[in-house]
């Protein structure tokens, strides 16, 4: 297998169990089978509870399966060792959470450079590459802001510079659009679509229909299953395309 044939996401029968074993159990995730391309613009919907969220720490690298495998880019993350996952999840992957998760103390431009580690990058090329960042999601002027001097929908940009400054090629994002009002909404659906216009990976979770019209494809959850809608976009079929590797791509 070349690299260009290797989908940036792979799962096979990925199961979670929380507590196992015990009254509390939950089966959050049943055997999800799962193959996304290099930009790719995927939506997941379902209701409250279906296992969206469990699905998408998986995928992020944040949380461990019960069964079945995750292969990030050709690689099975279960061989990693914390140091290793660390780096491919630095590399690799950037998480917009279902909460802001902004550091309340921290400035927009800070926040947004936290990924980028203290050590790696001087603090100069930090703050440029934040700023550049925070230019990117439209927040320029807001900087120096802190996260409650600025928006709902502002603080959600934040988040996704945050998610972006490493220009990773996959962005998971949980409900990024859901408290938003309508036109910042857009606003952010339109940077998803530009990402992935630039060969970025995008898997959007959204209880919004409207919002996951946006994507090519479109996989809904009920109780830990995963179905993807038939008819839609151009790869219902679930088998990723061969792509042309773009210059500079590692293999
Ligand atoms: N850490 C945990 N420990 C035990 N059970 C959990 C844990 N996290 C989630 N669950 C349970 O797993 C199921 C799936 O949860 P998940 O967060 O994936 O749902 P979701 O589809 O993201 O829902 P929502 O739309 O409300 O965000 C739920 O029944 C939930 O109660
Ligand atoms: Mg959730």
């Amino acid at each position: 297998m070349t690299g260009a044939e290797v989908p940036i996401i792979e799962t096979r029968a990925l199961g979670k169990v929380y507590s196992p074993g015990t009254q509390a159990e939950v089966v959050a995730l049943r055997h999800a089978d799962l193959r996304i391309g290099r930009g790719d613009f995927v939506a997941i919907m379902g209701p409250s509870g279906s296992g969206k969220s469990t699905l998408m720490n998986l995928i992020g690298c944040l949380d461990t399966p019960s069964s079945g495998q995750y292969l990030c880019d050709g690689i099975d993350v279960a061989t990693l060792d914390a140091e290793e996952l660390a780096v491919l999840r630095r590399d690799k992957i950037g998480f917009v959470f279902q909460g802001f998760n902004l550091l309340p103390r921290m400035s927009a431009l800070e926040n947004v450079a936290m990924p980028l580690g203290y050590a790696q990058v001087p603090p100069d090329e930090r703050r440029e590459l934040a700023h550049e960042t925070l230019v990117a999601v439209g927040l320029g002027d807001r900087a120096s802001h802190r996260p409650s001097e600025l928006s709902g929908g502002q603080q959600q940009r934040v988040a996704i510079a945050r998610a972006l400054i490493n220009r990773p090629p996959i962005l998971l994002a949980d409900e990024p659009t859901g408290a938003l009002d309508s036109r910042t909404g857009e606003e952010i659906l339109a940077l998803f679509k530009r990402l992935r216009d630039d060969d970025h990976t995008v898997v959007l979770i959204t209880h919004d229909a409207e919002v996951a019209a946006h994507a090519g494809r479109i996989f809904v959850m009920r109780d830990g299953e995963m179905h993807e809608e038939p008819g839609f976009g151009s790869r219902e079929s679930g088998v990723v395309e061969p792509q042309i590797p773009g210059p500079g791509r590692a293999p």
